[in-house]
């Protein structure tokens, strides 16, 4: 089965053939199996053990946890995002065996870090949710560039497109020009919408739209925004990138959609 993922620093976002898009807290607590008060449990509620390790997960970890945290970091070569993108495969995927696509942020989308990821994932994986026990192997696994891939989503992409990634922990910048990823137009800026102490959002875009126009994207660039932060920052954004508008009316799943579109072609 294919599947995409991109197991955001805050909200893993899950696309499989055949169904809509699944979002989910990506918080995790470790050595939190003490539940004695019975609850109601919702769709999102995750209790995982995994390599020897066990603790809460999504909704459950945010509401019960101890030691609750949401690693936001510049990769996603490591065991939190790992256990995101299992729990999806576990909860969402159908079947046992996977071919993925997932999502790295552009900076670190280097060939050192995508062959740690690779690694990371590629093989047999006994994990157990709520009780239930499921052997994920997953046999191919690609690494795509956040945001970059989004610019795949737009039809048609002739000439060049400009992405912007608002996540929680990072902004990817993306240029695509006749439907191949521009190095030089592309970088990551690794602050996001949780990153400030006190988020202004009207401040945050202006520092946002300066780092592009320092980089020489001309004002009147067509300009897509994709990412969480998207909706909240693309009235203040538009006041420096004239044609900034947002991908489409979800642009929080745009990565995870494109990562399917990718998934497609290269596992037919
Ligand atoms: N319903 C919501 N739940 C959570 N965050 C939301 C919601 N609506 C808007 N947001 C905003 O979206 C941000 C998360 O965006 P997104 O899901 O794209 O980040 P991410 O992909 O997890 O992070 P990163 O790209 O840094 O790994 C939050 O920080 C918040 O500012
Ligand atoms: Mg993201």
């Amino acid at each position: 089965m294919i599947a995409a993922i991109d197991p955001g620093n805050r909200r893993t976002k899950y696309a499989g053939l055949q169904q809509r898009p699944f979002v989910f807290p990506s918080a995790i607590g470790v050595n939190d199996l003490a539940r004695n008060l019975k609850r109601e449990t919702g769709p999102y509620d995750f209790e995982w053990e995994y390599e020897g390790k066990c603790g809460f997960a999504g909704t459950l970890a945010l509401e019960e946890s101890e030691y609750v945290e949401s690693r936001k970091d510049d990769s996603k070569a490591h065991f939190d995002a790992k256990l995101r993108t299992l729990i999806a495969l576990h909860r969402f995927g159908a079947g046992h065996e996977f071919d993925i696509v997932v999502g790295q942020p552009i900076e670190t989308h280097t060939e050192a870090e995508k062959t740690t990821i690779k690694r990371m994932y590629v093989g047999r994986h006994d994990l157990t949710i709520n009780g239930q026990r499921k052997v994920i192997t997953i046999n191919r696994c690609e690494v795509s560039p956040e945001g970059a891939a989004a610019g795949l989503l737009v039809a048609p992409n002739t000439g060049m497109i400009r992405v912007i990634d608002i996540g929680s922990g990072s902004v990817n910048f993306a240029t695509i020009i006749d439907r191949k990823f521009n190095n030089r137009g592309s970088w990551t800026f690794t602050e996001g919408m949780e990153s400030k102490r006190d988020l202004q959002p009207a401040a945050f875009a202006r520092q946002i739209a300066s780092k592009a126009i320092n980089r020489k994207w001309a004002s009147t660039d067509k300009v897509y925004l994709v990412g969480g932060g998207a909706l909240e920052l693309y009235p203040f954004l538009q006041e420096y990138l004239q044609h900034a508008q947002l991908i489409d009316d979800d642009p929080c799943t745009a990565n995870v959609r494109a990562f399917l579109m990718i998934a497609r072609r290269v596992y037919g």
